[in-house]
């Protein structure tokens, strides 16, 4: 008998036979697109460490938003960049705030459009955690009373998705009760269950200015080491009420990606973040790399490992790509 029997390139032989195999298909329906409101009218400043990436004062933003819709995608991601910042964060919970004007905007203008509420701190820290500090270091119990608050402010603004990403333990509990007792109980949750403490989210910072002015997030997010310890903490969250999970940065993390999408029944999100964005970009820009294939790859890989759906700066471009 002739060697080999089983040949697994036959399936490989033509575009056709290599589509009709194919196990994972990309579309414009996956990406969640991460957007930063800013004051002002007319701005549109553009972060330097994420180039095409800018902070959008609302009018930009709606229209930018607009363009995403049209081209298919999930929905954005919302970031709130306030004009002034003090120890409690308190922009983060003001009704008037930036971001609640955004989804406001939002919700106003592209009803239809699916907006997620980034539901942190950091970016209204002067001290840039994602709490409030005492002794040196986030206070857990007094933060998540004011990520509750952050909560409903932000679903009471219009979000259709609240989505905590300070890493306090029992935020979802926090949030859950305090979504329902303000009559928000068909509001759900995506909790960043899995967030390590990654280098990976240096250009986010610049981005929003919440570069920690002392110490670092190792207190509060995950260590980049741990694996079982990933597993524990997306179980917490399921049982405290999270409806969706989501494991950041991606990239460095679809061994966790993997196993939370074969362990819990939830629906599985994955973060590209920042820097994943950034080195992409660079090197495509100095022609090192062909962006457009390692952006789709990337994107492909992160869905291939158990992303339902993936937030990543690239979801236009991806979008326009795939349409
Ligand atoms: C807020 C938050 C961060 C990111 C998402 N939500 C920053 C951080 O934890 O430092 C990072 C996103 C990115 O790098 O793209 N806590």
């Amino acid at each position: 008998m002739a060697f080999p029997t089983h040949r697994l390139r036959r399936l490989r032989g033509t575009p056709a036979l290599r589509a009709l195999v194919r196990e994972t298909q990309l579309s414009p329906g996956d990406f969640c697109y991460p957007v930063f409101a800013c004051p002002g009218e007319g701005v549109r400043l553009p972060i330097d460490s994420m180039p095409g990436i800018c902070n959008l004062s609302i009018d930009c933003l709606v229209e930018e938003c607009r363009e995403a819709a049209g081209l298919g995608i999930a929905g954005v991601m919302v970031f709130g960049i306030p004009s002034s910042k003090d120890p409690t964060g308190t922009g983060a919970y003001d009704e008037r705030g930036i971001v609640q004007q955004a989804i406001r905007a939002l919700k106003r203008e592209l009803p239809d459009l699916m907006v997620i509420a980034d539901t942190c701190l950091c970016e209204y820290t002067d001290h840039g955690h994602c709490g409030a500090i005492e002794g040196g270091d986030v206070e857990n119990d007094k933060s998540i009373a004011l990520l509750r608050k952050t909560a409903v402010s932000q679903a009471r603004a219009g979000a259709d998705v609240i989505a905590p990403s300070d890493m306090m333990d029992g935020r979802v509990a926090a949030i859950r009760a305090g979504l329902d007792e303000a009559g928000l109980e068909h509001v759900p949750i995506l909790s960043y269950a899995a967030k390590y403490a990654s280098s990976f989210y240096g250009p986010f910072r610049d981005a929003a200015q919440s570069t920690p002015q002392f110490g670092d997030r190792s207190s509060y997010q995950m260590d980049p080491a741990n694996h079982r310890e990933a597993i524990r903490e997306i179980r917490a969250d399921i049982e405290e009420g999270a409806d969706m999970i989501m494991v950041k940065p991606a990239m460095p993390c679809l061994d966790v990606l993997w196993q939370a999408r074969s362990e819990f029944g939830v629906p599985t999100a994955a973060y590209q973040v920042s820097g994943e964005f950034a080195m992409l970009r660079a090197a495509a820009r100095n022609g090192w790399l062909d962006g457009d294939r390692a952006m789709l790859e990337s994107l492909l890989c992160i869905k291939r490992a158990g992303a339902d759906f993936i937030v990543t700066y690239f979801a236009p471009d991806a979008a326009r790509l795939l349409g």
